[in-house]
């Protein structure tokens, strides 16, 4: 057999496939633009990750982030090349970062017409040791007249424009969502270039994996306490769902849409809200996995309806295939009379 490497000479890189969709959607290329910009970013994220423990990345930075998180060397890093690539590239004029308290104003020299949601590096409590970690965005349109304000990024998911994430994993592979499709790009680093892999990605209707903190069962609502139940003594007398739980969403999430089944971050007994925020976790996530033929669900709300009220607000998640999905919304149903926090 032959261990000769077939070159491609005409590959759909990345820039290539943004340019191209965006000629044919008729744009003025200031989405392309913005999108080229993560990318950019998303490669030196890569770079630094793959560099982190001889570069002295590794580690806290001994900064606190909005969310009372501490931050990572790493975190305020991507947030940096985040910020940086996103205002110099001309085409937003507003961001919402995780590791930024207020929303982040960019000079009016430089406005463009979008809003910018993003999670710069998701997973920090696996930065040090080596377990895949991501990056996260949303990208709404100014839908106001006047100066931007942190009200004009309080939109649902409803009004993205496109979201994503970058997951550097064993490789590093960019998901983008938009209105025509989920598609996926991996990074060849010999290159320098994500070249497209996957074309519009749809999930399985039903998948044979769970994803969730099991430490929390302790707090769990009977809803959620049910379904997880099932999983791992189906009724039907059938085989178990396999458990799978990595700690960083964005690897969670990919291995969703890759394999099928369903990851949760649910609300719980001490924290009624869940973990993930609506704006740059939750919204951007639900939105890939709709577009994929997925469901996303806090358990009474679909995620994309959620109207933010304040730019770092916590919300449930329970999202995948769409069979699954359904499976615990019946739970739910069902546990309707049961009130939070009832002892
Ligand atoms: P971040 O590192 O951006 O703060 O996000 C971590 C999040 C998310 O990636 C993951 O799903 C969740 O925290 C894990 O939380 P638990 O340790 O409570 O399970
Ligand atoms: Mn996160
Ligand atoms: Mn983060």
């Amino acid at each position: 057999m032959s261990t000769e490497t077939q070159l491609d000479t005409d590959p759909c890189i990345l820039t290539r496939h943004i340019n191209e969709s965006g000629r044919k959607a008729g744009g003025t290329g200031e989405l392309s633009q913005l999108l080229n910009s993560i990318c950019t970013a998303v490669k030196a994220i890569s770079a630094a990750v793959r560099r982190a423990g001889i570069a002295n990345l590794y580690g806290i930075s001994g900064t606190e982030n909005a969310t009372g998180d501490q931050q990572k060397k790493l975190d305020v890093l991507a947030n940096d090349l985040m910020v940086n690539l996103l205002r110099s590239s001309y085409s937003t004029c507003l961001m919402v970062s995780e590791e930024n308290d207020n929303v982040v104003e960019v000079d009016l020299k430089k406005h463009g017409k979008y809003i910018v949601t993003f999670d710069p590096l998701d997973g920090s409590s696996n930065i040090d040791c080596l377990v895949s970690i991501g990056t996260i965005f949303g990208i709404f349109k100014k839908a106001s007249d006047g100066p931007p304000t942190a009200a004009d990024a309080l939109q649902p998911g409803n009004n993205l424009v496109a979201a994503g994430y970058a997951l550097y994993g064993s490789a590093t592979v960019i998901v983008i969502a938009t209105e025509l499709s989920v598609d996926m790009f991996m990074l060849d680093p010999s290159i320098g270039e994500f070249i497209l892999t996957q074309k519009d990605i749809k999930i399985k209707k039903k998948g044979k994996y769970f994803s969730i903190n099991e430490g929390y069962t302790k707090y769990w609502d009977p809803a959620i306490k049910e379904y997880v139940d099932r999983k791992k003594f189906p009724q039907d007398g059938g085989k178990p769902y396999n458990a799978r739980y990595i700690g960083s969403m964005v690897a969670d999430v990919h291995r969703t849409l890759v394999y099928g089944g369903v990851f949760a971050y649910p609300a719980h007994s001490q924290s009624p809200n869940g973990k993930l925020r609506l704006l740059y976790e939750a919204g951007p996530m639900a939105y890939v996995l709709e577009r994929a033929g997925g469901k996303a669900t806090t358990g009474h709300q679909r995620i994309m309806d959620i109207v933010p009220e304040n730019i770092h607000q916590r919300v449930p998640v329970f999202l995948g295939s769409p069979d699954d999905v359904d499976e615990y919304l019946e739970i739910v149903k069902k546990h309707k009379n049961y009130v939070a926090n009832e002892k």
